[in-house]
């Protein structure tokens, strides 16, 4: 079953129509909310508010090994992270979708394996393509179907976060090959790797990253973004699904 993720402007899912919520609680401590299995459009989907709803999880407090795992034990095989970013690649403005294809983790301290020799034994995984390639082509032909543009490829750098980067973060992080910034990319996407789960990204652009521009970073226009681009996002699900 698909799963969605939602991330900031994305805690309920309007038009969900809600079969089960299954509970929040997995052997890792508690999930940001409780899984809602439901139907849209028609069609079964899981839903997972990645902050908490109502209560706003910082990224870094994220209890991301929970969240998989709660997915997963609701049933999903596949996860679309719903992510918004900040856009470091100059051509991505606000408004842009984009799917990533590689990732660049700059996060310290979060618990970011299964594998930890103490819930699970010491293993390596490999993660050389942290996106499922077939679920981000999915993607790809639904944003065709629902008539909205999406990006092809790109790469996350995930910071820690909760506050926003300095100008020459993002020159380093620009220098380093990164096209996005965001929060919250990592450790999702490696666990479920490690779940066997197949993932992919969709990154609504919401700012021009730190120093993009000679301006600083608004937080009354990054809110207008993410209204409308929710509603796009949306579309694009329900072409996934139908
Ligand atoms: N940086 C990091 N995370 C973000 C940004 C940003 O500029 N915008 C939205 N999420």
């Amino acid at each position: 079953m698909l799963a969605i993720i939602g991330g900031t402007g994305l805690t309920t899912m309007a038009g969900l129509d809600v079969i089960k919520r299954h509970s929040a609680e997995t052997p890792l401590g508690a999930a940001s909310a409780s899984v809602v299995h439901g139907t849209y459009e028609g069609y079964d989907i899981l839903f997972l508010a990645r902050h908490g709803h109502p209560y706003k999880l910082p990224p870094h407090r994220i209890n991301y090994r929970a969240n998989l795992w709660a997915l997963k034990q609701a049933g999903a095989t596949r996860v679309v992270g719903v992510n918004a970013v900040g856009g470091i690649d100059p051509s991505l403005s606000p408004g842009a979708l984009v799917v990533p294809d590689q990732i660049i983790d700059y996060t310290v301290g979060r618990e970011c394996t299964y594998f930890d020799g103490r819930f699970k034994p010491l293993k390596h995984i490999d993660f050389s393509w942290p996106y499922t390639s077939s679920l981000c082509s999915e993607l790809l032909s639904a944003g065709e179907k629902a008539g909205e543009i999406l990006e092809k490829g790109g790469v996350y750098g995930c910071t820690q976060g909760p506050r926003l980067e300095t100008a020459a973060e993002i020159a380093r992080m620009a220098r380093d090959g990164c096209h996005l910034v965001g929060m919250t990319g990592m450790p999702e996407a490696s666990l479920a790797r490690e779940l066997e789960i197949d993932y992919a990204c969709l990154a609504l652009v919401v700012n021009p990253a730190a120093g993009v521009t000679n301006r600083e970073i608004s937080l009354t226009e990054i809110d207008a973004v993410i209204s409308s681009g929710i509603e796009r996002i949306k579309r694009v699900i329900g072409a996934m699904l139908g």
